[in-house]
């Protein structure tokens, strides 16, 4: 295991940030860390890099306890935190050139890896232009490069593609698609269920500070919910007629008034509830089951439960 916790509890005075956490993440994998605002993750992934320290409970990372190896832990990680830290008044060739210092790069070598690094988040266009002068695109890109400097074996990117614009989202996916291949162990956070589904070998589910499930994403869909997904405009008394006289009651997810119903095969149950009176023509659609669905019912009750 490249990151292993155990019984990890972080508390941040009354509040329980992290709750008796047991977390392990195999190299070679995208891991996906999932959950709602204020579940846990940012505060799980500071303990792994070595900035918060464990209330108690162990965290090992590379096999070493990574309060104790600061030093030598972080020389074989690279982290993208939730908010970027980059120097504002210089441009994204200098951020990278002094932070390829502190890993104690110089001469030819740092200045390849610093062209490397431009090119491979397409970067090169705004080289040279302040920080403070670039979108939040470019600032996003130029965090995750310099989270690359020193080759890391483990990249750890704390929502890396929030508040991008789709195509730069696409390009940052194929780029972390890339690096895995290459090897690299990824453990990323982020809210965008498409995005895990897309990227992620695994992902576990975080709800006030455990994790809840955890599984290849298809597998959690099976496990959860069902492969498909109907959708229906629908007050609860009107489900309720809808649905009158079916055998089994399928699972269920109600946001307003928009029931969704899960089922191995929509075909039958979309045809059910058609010829019913009540059915009037009402909006219904069947689409796949996605990881959103089960996100959804596994924590969404919970959501207004953080302050
Ligand atoms: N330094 C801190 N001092 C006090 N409370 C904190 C601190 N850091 C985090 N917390 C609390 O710990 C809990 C978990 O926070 P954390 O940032 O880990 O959640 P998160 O899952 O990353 O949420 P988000 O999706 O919003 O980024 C929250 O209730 C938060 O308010
Ligand atoms: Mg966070």
């Amino acid at each position: 295991m490249i990151v292993h916790l155990s019984g990890v509890t972080k508390r941040f005075g009354e509040r329980v940030a992290v709750d008796d956490l047991t977390l392990n993440v195999p190299a070679g994998v995208c891991f996906g860390l999932l959950g709602p605002n204020g579940a846990g993750k940012t505060t799980t992934l500071r303990m792994i890099y070595g900035v918060t320290l464990p209330t108690s409970g162990e965290v090992r990372v590379f096999g070493m306890d990574a309060a104790r190896h600061v030093r030598a832990v972080r020389r074989r990680l690279g982290v993208t935190l939730q908010q970027n830290v980059l120097i504002e008044t210089i441009s994204p060739r200098a951020n990278l050139t002094v932070f390829g210092r502190y890993h104690l790069m110089d001469g030819a070598d740092l200045a390849r890896r610093v062209e490397q690094l431009l090119d491979f988040l397409e970067l090169r266009s705004h080289a040279d232009v302040p920080v403070n002068k670039l979108s939040g695109g470019y600032q996003r890109r130029l965090a995750v490069a310099l989270s690359l400097m020193n080759r890391p074996e483990l990249l750890i990117l704390d929502e890396p593609t929030t508040g991008l614009d789709p195509a730069v989202r696409l390009a940052l996916w194929s780029r972390v698609r890339e690096l895995r291949r290459g090897g690299t162990t990824v453990l990323l956070t982020t809210h965008y269920m498409d995005e895990a589904q897309r990227l992620c070998d695994v992902v576990a589910i975080m709800s006030a500070g455990d994790v809840i499930a955890q599984g290849a994403p298809e597998a959690l869909i099976e496990r959860y919910l069902a492969r498909e997904t109907v959708e229906l405009d629908a007050t609860p008394e009107e489900e309720h007629a809808l649905l009158r006289g079916l055998e089994e009651s399928p699972p269920r997810y109600r946001a307003g008034n928009r029931t969704m119903l899960y089922t191995d095969e929509a075909g039958p149950l979309l045809e059910r509830i058609r010829k019913r009176p009540e059915f009037d023509d009402r909006a219904m659609v069947a689409r796949p089951t996605n990881l959103e669905d089960v996100f959804l019912a596994l924590t969404g009750t919970r959501l207004e439960d953080d302050p």
